[in-house]
């Protein structure tokens, strides 16, 4: 039996690509994909979400759109990155047939894990802002839920956004305090520690060939890969939600170890920081799985020949 996921995303160009990693990979049975702010607006990761499934053939696949603003604090938009669209402009001109169900995110994650409680593997790739609330609505939800997989946080490198944050955890830090204080039985984090070597190069994307899904990751990962160029000073795409999927394919891809992780959200400078307790100084018991290791090149091998198809 394939595993239950839904998957949680703000698409944008690496949420998109580990959308068509989840469909192709036949390893997955995607029950949903719920879609907050983020990268883009709700609205916008909403229609970016239904034509990426166009794209992949999967439009039987449910969207549900969720919040459109973090729990306290404003949207961070990140068009910087992933272009005004969300996408690079890859899908500006693909007419968007599929549309969102009825309904919120949020009510779609409680009626999932209710349906199948023990089961369902929640593939966070965005900010958590959706999560939250569903665990304030239906606190049974955290021991319903089977695992959660976040893409976010950095725990021993700089953040992408201040010195000390990662995005998805910055935009909505008291999100992310709310879950990992939540009681879940696995939460696996997988940081910028792991998914900054995870790095898609030219050299990949031309080896996925010609075809229409081939055309759309060039097309969507140019300006990414430029951009990435000028802030780190190597062209490649820093696969950060794909990786996050790619765990879920196969978890032997990370080493992690179990440790106390809190989430800072009171800081003029560290706002949004991840604080791994590596030391277990505080002698809180340990919350987190923290992603320390990855196999690099096993996970680009596992995302061109999937997406190769
Ligand atoms: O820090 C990387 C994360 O922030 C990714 O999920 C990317 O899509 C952005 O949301
Ligand atoms: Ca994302």
């Amino acid at each position: 039996m394939n595993k239950k996921v839904i998957l949680d995303v703000d698409t944008g160009v690496d949420d998109a690509l580990g959308l068509l990693l989840a469909i192709r990979s036949g390893e997955l049975d995607i029950l949903g994909i719920t879609t907050v702010n983020g990268n883009v607006s709700v609205e916008q990761a909403t229609s970016n979400t239904c034509k990426i499934l166009q794209l992949a053939g999967a439009e039987h696949i449910p969207v549900v759109q969720g919040a459109g603003k973090p729990i306290l604090r404003s949207t961070y938009f990140e068009h910087r990155v992933h272009g005004k669209d969300g996408l690079g402009g890859a899908l500006n001109d693909m007419t968007q047939r599929k549309q969102p169900e009825d309904g919120h995110a949020v009510d779609f994650i409680i009626d999932q894990v209710r349906k199948h409680p023990g089961e369902i593997t929640l593939i966070m790739t965005a900010p958590m802002t959706n999560l939250a609330l569903a665990i304030m609505k239906y606190p049974e939800l955290v021991q319903k839920v089977k695992e959660v997989i976040v893409m976010g946080g950095v725990v021993q490198g700089f953040g992408n956004v201040t010195p000390t944050a990662e995005y998805n955890i910055y935009v909505d830090p008291e999100a992310a305090k709310h879950i990992f204080w939540a009681g879940f039985a696995s939460i696996k984090l997988v940081g910028l520690d792991v998914t900054r070597k995870a790095l898609l190069r030219e050299e990949h994307i031309d080896s996925l060939g010609d075809t229409e899904i081939a055309r759309y990751v060039r097309a969507s990962t140019a300006d990414y890969l430029q951009r990435y160029q000028e802030r780190n000073g190597v062209r490649a795409c820093a696969m950060h939600d794909p990786l996050a999927v790619g765990v879920a394919i196969n978890p032997d891809l990370v080493k992690t170890r179990h440790y106390y992780v809190d989430v800072e959200t009171r800081s003029e400078l560290c706002d949004g920081q991840t604080v791994c307790d590596f030391q277990n100084r505080l002698s809180v018991k340990p919350n987190v799985h923290v992603c320390l290791e990855v196999e690099a090149d096993e996970f680009i091998n596992l995302f061109t020949r999937v997406l190769r198809g």
